[in-house]
């Protein structure tokens, strides 16, 4: 794992539902920017009032970098639901702006959540379009594993993306007496 230190001056927070109007803004700037890096569309949610989004940051474990008070990058995970799923996170929304990328923010975010996710669940999950290697690359460094590859994934328009699934082990088996 990289430990290069983050080059930019920023905070790091727990968003909460407060947080509601920034949240939104920053996922309708990504699903414009990246729409092929998301799972969903800007269409969909910019039909969601800043409710939906307010009970969003209350249901999951959602993060937020800011700069200079600005929202600048986010990560979140909720932790699955069912007795025989509840182990597992799922992690969702990897986003830094252009303008603060290649800082050091993305790895930041995704290690603050990771110490969050360690307490709850044992391990955590998520999907990547198989083309996206600065996250893949990022995820990588962190110790994701991929398990899966999912041909024709996501279909955005006439095109088709294949998508990789990884994981994150909090509890390898070497750990298990
Ligand atoms: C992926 C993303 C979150 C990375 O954020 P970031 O703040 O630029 O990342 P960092 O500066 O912390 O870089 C962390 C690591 O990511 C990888 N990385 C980041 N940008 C990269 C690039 N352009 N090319 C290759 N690797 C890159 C590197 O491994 C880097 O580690 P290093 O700095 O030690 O080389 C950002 O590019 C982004 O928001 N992309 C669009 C949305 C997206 O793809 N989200 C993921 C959905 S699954």
């Amino acid at each position: 794992m990289s430990s290069l230190p983050l080059r930019a001056d920023a905070t790091i927070r727990r968003l909460r539902a407060d947080d509601a109007a920034p949240f939104k803004a920053i996922r309708l700037e990504a699903l414009t920017i990246n729409p092929e890096s998301l799972g969903s569309t800007f269409e969909l949610e910019n039909g969601l009032d800043v409710g939906w989004f307010a009970g969003r940051l209350e249901d999951s474990h959602t993060i937020g970098a800011f700069r200079g008070g600005e929202l600048v990058g986010t990560v979140g995970f909720v932790v699955q639901q069912g007795p025989k799923n509840s182990h597992k996170g799922r992690m969702f929304g990897m986003y830094v702006r252009p303008g603060s990328r290649q800082l050091g923010l993305g790895r930041l975010l995704l290690n603050t959540l990771l110490d969050a996710a360690r307490e709850q669940v044992e391990l955590i999950q998520l999907i990547v379009v198989s083309d996206n290697l600065p996250a893949r690359r990022l995820y990588e460094s962190v110790g994701f594993l991929e398990f899966g590859l999912e041909l024709k994934g996501l279909k955005y328009g006439d095109r088709y993306y294949d998508q990789v699934h990884m994981a994150l082990d909090f509890r390898p088996a070497t750990d298990i007496a």
